[in-house]
């Protein structure tokens, strides 16, 4: 349904979600556009980047960063750098080395699927799709089902909850760690690592987020070590268990080296973890903002599967996309040559008016939305349809149980460029609560 109209106001603002998404006069976006840089990111950019992208898209839709690489802003210019493989590549082994030099973190993420290209990208995307078929994900959903309920019945008899805490940090790991059949008593530090390392992919670095970070890959490796050594003594079922099917590679195919095999389980065990908090944390936000929405989604249930693609556009989870140039291209009428670095804003293409009318407002029911918060082309997320499951369950029901659910202190932003999303959003049930 399309949408009409102007963007309508938030209920509240604690968090700069519901600030205005653009900025009070043309002089101050276009000073907002000059200055802006990755680098140098303003504070009123982490609690809301929504009037910077408008500016960037409106008076610099292909902006030249200080460092020489350009933000791009424009749904349509992202699809095209998306689709087209060849002359954009995912490969991050020239861009992190002054980043991480010969570290663990450099060792890691130039290991992993998403920044290579063919060939090991696709040997090691190959190998991991059978297991996130339409079928395998139907199944799961009992066992996403049971975990969510079971969160919620803590969580009523509580009384309260931090939604990230209690409920959206809760459920990716649990999921992640069945997903490659970890033991469940052993999944305590995943989360911590994962986000040490993925924190690590910030635009600028402290020394105290890079030591944290191989400190994090350090660890994760030991313990995989352990894991996959086990693993091969007793093999799991590989239509369910990607690492079980990580190690026993194709079929008469090429299999993986061990640091392939041990960095792509980091990689995926990492993926799904603060992308889906975010998900289901933003989601539920997201709708205390817009209290019409959220009266519209509890009245509406059937609504759940567009909402939830609607919170992935609204506030997209990853707002930041990479590639780098294989050879000179033009974008947008702007000639780059080859090694130019590109960042794809998937905020701000999610945003575009262009694409998506009324961009700014929240719609439950919105369709089309063909946005970009799980990327597009030859990379897009492998466990897209395993977040959707996550954040329809986990979203669908806890609203189901608290429909009046409130803010019950200010939440707290993560403060990250890349990774969208809060710390902690602590709040009351409401009346209705069971
Ligand atoms: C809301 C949750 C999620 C979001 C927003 C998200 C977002 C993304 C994006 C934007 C990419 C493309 C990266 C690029 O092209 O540079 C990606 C790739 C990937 N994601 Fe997700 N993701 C989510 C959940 C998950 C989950 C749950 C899993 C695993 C179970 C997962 C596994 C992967 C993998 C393996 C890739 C690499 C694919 C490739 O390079 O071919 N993601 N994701």
């Amino acid at each position: 349904m399309k949408q009409s109209g102007p963007a309508r106001s938030p209920a509240h603002d604690p968090a700069g979600l519901g600030a205005p998404p653009r900025f009070a006069s043309p002089d101050e976006a276009k000073a907002a556009v000059q200055a802006f840089d990755l680098r140098r990111l303003p504070a009123a950019y982490y609690a809301n980047p929504y009037p910077y992208y408008h500016a960037l898209r409106e008076y610099d839709p292909v902006h030249r960063l200080p460092d020489g690489g350009y933000f791009l802003s424009r749904y349509a210019d992202c699809v095209a750098v998306y689709k087209d493989a060849i002359a954009f590549s995912s490969d991050k082994k020239r861009e992190f080395k002054p980043k991480y030099g010969d570290g663990l973190l450099y060792e890691h993420h130039t290991t992993s699927l998403v920044f290579n290209d063919p060939p090991l990208h696709t040997r090691v995307r190959r190998i991991i799709a059978g297991a996130f078929t339409p079928r395998a994900i139907a199944d799961m959903e009992r066992s996403v089902v049971r975990l969510v309920d079971d969160l919620i019945d803590a969580i009523a008899a509580k009384g309260s909850a931090d939604l990230i805490a209690d409920l959206a940090g809760a459920v990716p790991v649990e999921v992640i760690g069945n997903l490659l059949a970890v033991p469940r008593e052993e999944r305590g530090p995943l989360r911590a690592w994962s986000l040490a390392i993925l924190g690590a992919l910030e635009p600028v670095l402290t020394d105290e987020q890079r030591e944290r970070g191989e400190r994090a890959v350090a660890a994760f490796v030991a313990y995989l070590e352990r894991l996959v050594a086990d693993r091969r003594q007793h093999p799991g079922d590989p239509e369910r268990d990607v690492l079980t099917r990580l190690i026993q590679g194709e079929q008469d195919g090429e299999r993986l080296s061990e640091r392939e095999l041990l960095h792509n389980i980091i990689f995926i065990l990492n993926a799904g973890h603060e992308t889906t908090t975010n998900l289901i944390g933003n989601g539920l936000y997201a709708l205390l903002e817009w209290p019409e929405e959220k009266a519209r989604l509890i009245a509406r249930p059937e609504l759940i599967r567009t909402a939830v693609e609607e919170f992935l556009r609204f506030e997209s989870s990853n707002q930041l996309g990479n590639r780098m140039t294989t050879r000179a291209v033009e974008i947008g009428g702007v000639a780059m040559p080859a090694g130019t670095f590109i960042t794809i804003g998937i905020g701000a293409a999610n945003r575009d008016p262009a694409e998506f009318a009324d961009p700014d407002r929240l719609d439950v029911a919105r369709e089309p939305n063909r946005h970009l918060a799980f990327g597009s082309g030859p990379h897009v997320c492998i466990g897209l349809n395993v977040a959707r499951l996550e954040g329809r369950v986990a979203i669908e029901r806890f609203l189901a149980r608290f429909p009046d659910y409130r803010l019950a202190g200010p939440p707290v932003r993560g403060g990250r460029a890349r990774f969208r999303g809060f710390l902690s959003i602590p709040v009351e049930l409401g009346c209705r609560a069971r």
